[in-house]
């Protein structure tokens, strides 16, 4: 495996870490506290180009691989959670899945404005009774000839609020199964298209997160994706990739944490010399630090994976599910090498611990991971 980064890629990777410690850091602890959408932080990203990183230039996208997204991710994530949820549901769900399967009408009229930052996506797949048994759709789409009707509700949407065009994915013919199941493009505003209340959580609390309620909902048969039936198929395909995103995500939240219990240890005296030359800490520092690269090299695998157009639905799947790991276990060590300052907000690292928690639920949780990696490993 060759990961040396090119010229472009460092250059990319420090552009994201230069932009998250001059933009993202200041407020962040208040935004966790508020729950507030980091809303012109968001727009800058736009303006940058990090919220279509992979999509084609010919729509306003980066045109950019993969290993450039995961390598902005960790640097966005290391900061800011909250913010780099929006950028992976942006980026590897919403663009991703428009740029591959949306027809060239939906592309111009939709892909143009998510890829710079002028509109946000949300990708709407998880119901109040399907989370991980995500074929159980009970949100109906009937075909009406030229437009479908959308009634039922979908939970737990990042960027439910703030969102303006929203793919959501819902059963048109029961009988055909997961066959029958379609995804479309919904916008915000349109008659009996409902917004919950924001969800009050645990982590990336800076995210905006909503139930959405579609009561008979008319969406124009224009705006559905792909053929008829190849809904559940494009989630789970869309789905594989979002996935490298979480995985990215989780390696940057464990890698921040890291990076402040390292600082940390060098300035902390205890027992009169700094606690880093106590080898209880010492050795909490190597375990980070060997987790850390051994989440990095599985990620930048899923992404070469990618990149080179092979099959990645099992190294994103692995990916996913170490680097979530890792980013729960390190982000624990690093309030622990913090001591007393590690449970106070000001030090970040209790953020990064319950922000860590969610890379283990969303975009499939790790059972969900497992169930993906065993089957793929079994079927060899
Ligand atoms: N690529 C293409 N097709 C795929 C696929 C993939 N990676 N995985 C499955 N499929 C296809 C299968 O081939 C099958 O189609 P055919 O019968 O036509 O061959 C169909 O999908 C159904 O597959 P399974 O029989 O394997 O279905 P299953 O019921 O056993 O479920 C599962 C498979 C992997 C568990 C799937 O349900 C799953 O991924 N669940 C988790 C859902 C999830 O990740 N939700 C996250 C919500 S989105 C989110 O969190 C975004 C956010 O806001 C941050």
């Amino acid at each position: 495996m060759d990961f040396n980064l090119t010229e472009e890629h460092i250059m990319i990777r420090d552009a994201a870490r230069d932009f998250a410690k001059a933009e993202l850091l200041d407020g962040v602890i208040e935004r966790d506290n508020e729950q507030r959408f980091p809303t012109e932080q968001i727009k800058k990203m736009g303006e940058l180009g990090f919220l279509g990183m992979m999509a084609s230039t010919e729509y306003g996208g980066g045109g950019m691989d993969t290993l450039s997204y995961v390598l902005a991710m960790e640097e966005i994530s290391k900061i800011d959670a909250s913010a780099s949820v929006v950028m992976s549901v942006n980026n590897s769900l919403v663009c991703w899945g428009l740029d591959t399967y949306g027809s060239p009408e939906q592309k111009e009229k939709y892909l143009t404005k998510l890829t710079t930052g002028e509109s946000i996506g949300a990708f709407c797949l998880s119901e109040p009774e399907a989370g991980s048994d995500a074929t159980s759709q009970k949100t109906t789409a009937i075909d009406k000839g030229d437009h479908y009707i959308l009634n039922g509700t979908k939970n737990w949407i990042t960027n439910g609020g703030t969102s303006d065009f929203y793919l959501v994915i819902a059963q048109t013919d029961r009988e055909k199964k997961h066959r029958g199941i379609n995804a479309f493009i919904v916008e915000k505003g349109w008659e009996g298209f409902e917004i919950g209340p924001k969800e009050d959580k645990l982590g990336i609390r800076g995210s905006d997160t909503h139930s959405l309620i579609f009561n008979d909902v008319k969406v124009p048969k224009e705006n559905r994706i792909g053929e008829d039936g190849f809904g559940f198929k494009f989630a789970m395909k869309t789905l594989a990739g979002g996935r490298i995103g979480i995985a990215a995500q989780a390696l940057g939240i464990a890698a921040g944490a890291y990076e402040l219990a390292k600082k940390y240890s060098k300035e902390r005296k205890a027992f009169g010399t700094e606690i880093m030359n106590h080898q209880a800490i010492a050795f909490k520092l190597a375990d980070m630090h060997t987790q850390i690269e051994a989440a990095r090299m599985l990620v930048y695998k899923a992404a070469r994976d990618k990149d080179n157009h092979e099959n990645y639905d099992l190294s994103g799947a692995m990916a996913k599910l170490y680097a979530s790991q890792v980013a729960m276990e390190v982000t624990v060590e690093a309030v622990q090498v913090h001591g007393g300052n590690g449970f106070v907000k000001e030090y970040h690292v209790e953020r990064l611990m319950r922000d860590a928690k969610i890379t283990q639920i969303y975009e499939g949780t790790s059972e969900i991971q497992k169930i993906v990696i065993s089957r793929a490993i079994l079927k060899e």
